[in-house]
């Protein structure tokens, strides 16, 4: 199968790649800067900007099969930016949908996240919510993927965690965390047990028209994730409860030090990033059989 892996030199996308090629796929990867992504040399890179038709439309040539993955990230940008969501994840998938119907492409991989909506408390799902709707009344043949944290080498997430220490708490063993301290419940899905399924989900028909919602085996609190990172560190941190409305008074100090990081951030904070029911079983997947966060850190 050929296919166009769209966000293909991101996270996920180059392991998604990788799995790809391994499966013997002809792999494109297209991205604004592709050429320094560490991909597998039989994988094709294209120069693109999903917020432009005219950039990314001849990459839709030949095409059996497209992966929607750009984003802005969650973590690091700032208030003023966030129009960006409905500009990248909103207006780069109506324009890859666009192209994908235009040159007749049998099947759309959506990546979306959990609690898409468009009526949600935050512009990162509000968008990835709209998306999913252009998915869904679109002419393809389209599968969508809710996934919780995804972790694993490269990933954003301890990088996040042990950046803020830096910068909030630095030299004692505190951490201010808002959302109550931490309360907040996620299921971290490491990457290796997931493109597996990205891929299923291209090659096998019984996918399409679904939407899944996946994590990993377990449920943490981000107070007890952010544990086990300084945990894998040698080091014992204390959580503090940090009230949103001082963490949103330190979002500019946060912004002066170079960490750009808005209240949509804080936001999705506060509430639960957990499937309804997990879905792994549907690509053979035993919930128990997956990696945990702690194997993945070496704490357990
Ligand atoms: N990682 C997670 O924990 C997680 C959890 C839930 C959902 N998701 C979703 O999964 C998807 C992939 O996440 P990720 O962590 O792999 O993201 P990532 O590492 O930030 O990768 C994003 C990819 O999209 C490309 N991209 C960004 N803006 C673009 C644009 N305007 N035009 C073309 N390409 C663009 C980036 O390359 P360039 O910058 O070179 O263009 C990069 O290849 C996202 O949709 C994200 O919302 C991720």
């Amino acid at each position: 199968m050929d296919v166009l892996v769209v966000g293909g030199t991101g996270f996920i996308g180059q392991y998604l790649c990788r799995e790809l090629d391994d499966r013997g796929h002809e792999v494109t990867a297209l991205a604004r800067n592709p050429h320094d992504a560490d991909l597998p040399t039989g994988v094709t890179r294209k120069e693109g900007d999903v917020t432009d038709y005219d950039s990314i439309e001849g990459a839709f040539e030949g095409q059996d099969a497209v992966v929607f993955l750009p984003a802005l990230s969650p973590l690091f940008k700032p208030d003023s930016g966030n129009e960006m969501h409905e500009v990248v994840h909103l207006g780069g998938t109506e324009n890859s949908v666009r192209a994908a119907e235009e040159h007749g492409v049998d099947r759309f991989l959506q990546m979306s996240a959990l609690g898409a909506d468009r009526n949600a408390a935050t512009h990162y799902l509000r968008a990835k919510g709209k998306a999913e709707e252009v998915v869904e009344d679109s002419d393809l043949d389209w599968v969508i993927f809710r996934p919780s944290i995804v972790f694993g080498d490269g990933d954003e997430f301890a990088y996040f965690t042990k950046r803020l220490k830096q910068i909030f708490a630095p030299g004692v063993p505190l951490y201010p965390l808002p959302g109550g301290g931490g309360k907040a419940h996620f299921q971290l899905i490491w990457v290796e047990d997931f493109v597996p399924m990205l891929a299923d989900a291209l090659e096998g028909d019984e996918h399409v028209g679904q939407i899944y919602e996946v994590g990993g085996p377990e449920t943490l609190s981000l107070k007890e994730a952010t544990e086990l990172v300084f945990e894998a560190e040698g080091k014992s941190i204390t959580i503090v409860p940090l009230p949103m409305p001082l963490a949103k008074i330190g979002l500019p100090v946060l912004g002066a030090l170079g960490f750009p990081m808005g209240s949509d951030q804080y936001e999705g904070l506060d509430f639960d990033n957990t499937p309804r029911e997990n879905d792994v079983g549907a690509f053979g997947v035993d919930p128990n059989a997956m990696r945990t966060y702690g194997d993945y850190l070496g704490v357990e």
